[in-house]
């Protein structure tokens, strides 16, 4: 079946997944986080210090190595779970890192988020964008609450073109664990994924440019400044 347009996966992980989703990385993942904050000091070269908004930020898994890496930053993490936000405040303390990593619970749009406007000096996210049953909401978020000069990081999937090829990439990925509640949400997930020229449009309406899109490899894009 061809995937022209996105399949919806919900906000909310079932119970199962978002289990078996945090505890993987909690446990075995959790290192791997490294590379993504090394990826946004190598590709945000305007950002070093300040104030960063990590939207869908999880467990906190994430924004843990993103204050190791920007030892003068100050990271707010929300997210629509109240799980991941208790897990992810247990991380922080776990991590000593509680005057330096702030998360909030926030179901965007309809749950406001509290903080001031257009005053974080970088907007990150990673694997949240997808989600999002309209895109302009996320996008209008990192715009509503960039500062002008500021960076951004969004790290997501790439909606393959067909099913078939949705489910090659999940079986190389999980092999003989492809009935999984991990591996059938990753599935789900590349099939809502947007493809670069989704994003750029989008880019274009909510007036985010100048943006570079990078298409890392068949299955991951960044969109950063
Ligand atoms: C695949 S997880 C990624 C978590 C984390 N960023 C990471 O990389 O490990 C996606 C996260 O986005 C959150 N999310 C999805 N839709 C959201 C929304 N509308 N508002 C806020 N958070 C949302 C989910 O609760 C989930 O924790």
């Amino acid at each position: 079946m061809d995937l022209n347009k996105r399949i919806l996966e919900p906000s909310l992980m079932e119970d199962d997944e978002f289990l078996e989703y945090y505890e993987y990385n909690r446990h075995i993942g959790l290192d791997k986080q490294d590379g993504v904050a090394k990826a946004v000091a190598k590709l945000c070269k305007n950002f070093n210090s300040g104030k960063v908004l990590d939207i869908g930020c999880g467990i906190a898994n994430v924004p843990i190595y993103l204050a190791q890496q920007f030892e003068s930053s100050f990271i707010v993490g929300i997210d629509a779970s109240e799980k991941a936000i208790e897990f992810g405040k247990g991380l922080v303390k776990e991590h000593y890192m509680n005057d330096r990593i702030v998360l909030s619970k926030a179901h965007l749009p309809y749950e406001n988020f509290w903080h001031k406007k257009k005053d974080f000096n970088l907007v990150f996210s990673r694997s949240a964008l997808h989600h999002f049953a309209n895109p302009l909401d996320f996008w209008y978020t990192v715009k509503d609450n960039l500062k002008e000069d500021g960076s951004v990081f969004v790290l997501d999937l790439i909606r393959p073109e067909t099913s078939e090829r949705a489910a090659r990439l999940v079986y190389d990925r999980f092999k003989g664990e492809v009935n999984k509640p991990i591996a059938r949400a990753f599935y789900n997930s590349l099939c809502a994924a947007h493809r670069a020229k989704e994003v750029k449009e989008h880019l274009e309406i909510v007036s985010l440019l100048p943006m570079k899109i990078l298409v890392n490899s068949e299955i991951h894009i960044i969109i950063y400044r």
